[in-house]
């Protein structure tokens, strides 16, 4: 049977409790499934004649049978192979997972549409969650599809514009805390240990994770190989999404779906980065940053709350973990939307800058099969697009000005 496992000390508790930490040790819990279960499940192949999204895998997903589940749609999003900024980079079999084609522009929507689908099926009637934006956009339009209650807190004027909007037109209460993420953070998971009745949504909650290592699912599916990548590289904040990618290939792998298992590769902004610090320095713990900064504001992140889950990961994969500088950020924000046509938030952007600063020290060979997940869409950060662009030329509305802005000379 399918449970909730501490990934310290392995207590189990009912897939159906609410419960977000251990209560013998205080660490935090995973889903493990029922692998020999979904074997049996899937051996009719029949979930493949679904089209590619989450609920393609309701099999692999610790929901019931019978619960409808809250949807609007999510994964299916486009595996984008990238020639040209693989020759720029050095890379031949380079490829974009890009996570901005989600109902709300982001990766947690994977995670909401299990989450909500869960806090539904347990009966919950108010859903909660601190955020650094992108998860309160999610959670807001879930919970509205669902028709039950959301409450977000936000680090005060550290969020992007296009994410407050989307929390606040999907109806949710929006708590801006003067303060920063971890500190939101803090008090959600005090407001859900307290009020029993709200039920917490950040990626603590394990469901939320399972609904994230479609991920890694899809990616499989998606490659001509029908196999897993030689790397993956993801940008790393609280640490829920390289923990749930990883736990999507290695059930695959489990199933024998999959023959290998990719490098899990993470990438942290300079300013906000205790986990590749820790890993860098072959430490099992990381030192939490007090204060982060990085222009890449889904990711500014000091204590992540997954860390270990993520230096797990990363070292049995046997992958590594990069810092980027906000500068490098932004020059593959810009790259990746001039050579390839998408669009990411800067915060997506660093997983591309962590690819080229390991390809420039030659830690990722030049044939290696890399797939960089982009996690969220650039239109949730217009402002800082706009800022690293060239003003709009203002014309006089006459044909000769136009073409003498285009520099074509006129007879
Ligand atoms: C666009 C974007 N990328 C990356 C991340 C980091 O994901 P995680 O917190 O699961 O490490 C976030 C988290 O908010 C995000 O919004
Ligand atoms: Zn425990």
């Amino acid at each position: 049977m399918s449970c909730q496992i501490c990934i310290n000390c392995h207590e189990k508790y009912g897939i159906d409790e609410i419960i977000y930490f251990c209560k013998k040790c205080g660490d935090i819990l995973e889903i493990k499934i029922d692998l020999e279960k979904v074997a049996l499940t899937i051996k009719t192949g029949d979930y493949k004649r679904a089209p590619l999204s989450v609920w393609r895998y309701r099999d692999f997903m610790p929901i019931h049978d019978a619960t409808s589940v809250v949807t609007l749609g999510e994964g299916g999003t486009g595996l984008h192979y990238s020639k040209r900024l693989g020759e720029i980079l050095g890379l031949t079999d380079l490829w974009i997972k890009n996570e901005g084609e989600n109902p709300t522009g982001s990766f947690k929507d994977r995670g909401m549409t299990v989450g909500v689908t869960k806090a539904v099926e347990l009966g919950a009637s108010h859903v909660i969650c601190a955020s650094t934006g992108n998860t309160s956009a999610s959670l807001a339009a879930y919970a509205a599809r669902a028709g039950i209650r959301c409450t977000v807190l936000i680090p005060s004027g550290k969020i992007a514009y296009g994410k407050l909007s989307q929390a606040m037109i999907h109806g949710a209460k929006v708590l801006q805390v003067k303060g920063n993420f971890d500190e939101a953070l803090e008090f959600v998971l005090k407001l859900a240990e307290k009020h029993r009745s709200i039920y917490l949504l950040n990626s603590i909650n394990p469901f939320r994770i399972e609904g994230q290592k479609s991920l890694g699912y899809e990616i499989c599916e998606q490659l001509c190989s029908n196999d897993a990548p030689d790397r993956l590289i993801v940008p790393v904040g609280n640490a829920g999404n390289i923990s749930a990618i990883w736990k999507g290939f290695k059930e695959f792998y489990n199933l024998d779906l999959i023959t290998k298992l990719p490098k899990m590769t993470g990438i942290q902004a300079a300013g906000s980065a205790p986990i590749a610090k820790a890993i860098k320095s072959h430490s099992s713990k990381i030192i939490p940053v007090a204060e982060p900064e990085t222009v890449a504001t889904a990711i500014r992140i000091g204590a992540p709350v997954s860390w270990k889950k993520a230096i797990n990961a990363i070292n049995e994969s046997h992958g590594i973990a990069e810092t980027v500088t906000d500068d490098e950020i932004l020059d593959a924000q810009k790259l990746l939307a001039q050579i390839e046509g998408i669009f990411v938030e800067p915060a997506s952007a660093a997983s591309i800058a962590g690819l080229r600063k390991l390809v420039r020290n030659g830690i990722i060979n030049k044939d290696e099969r890399v797939v960089c997940v982009t996690t969220g869409h650039g239109l949730k950060d217009p402002d800082t697009a706009i800022k690293m662009c060239e003003k709009p030329i203002e014309v006089d509305a006459e044909m000769s000005a136009i073409e003498k802005a285009l520099g074509i000379k006129t007879n």
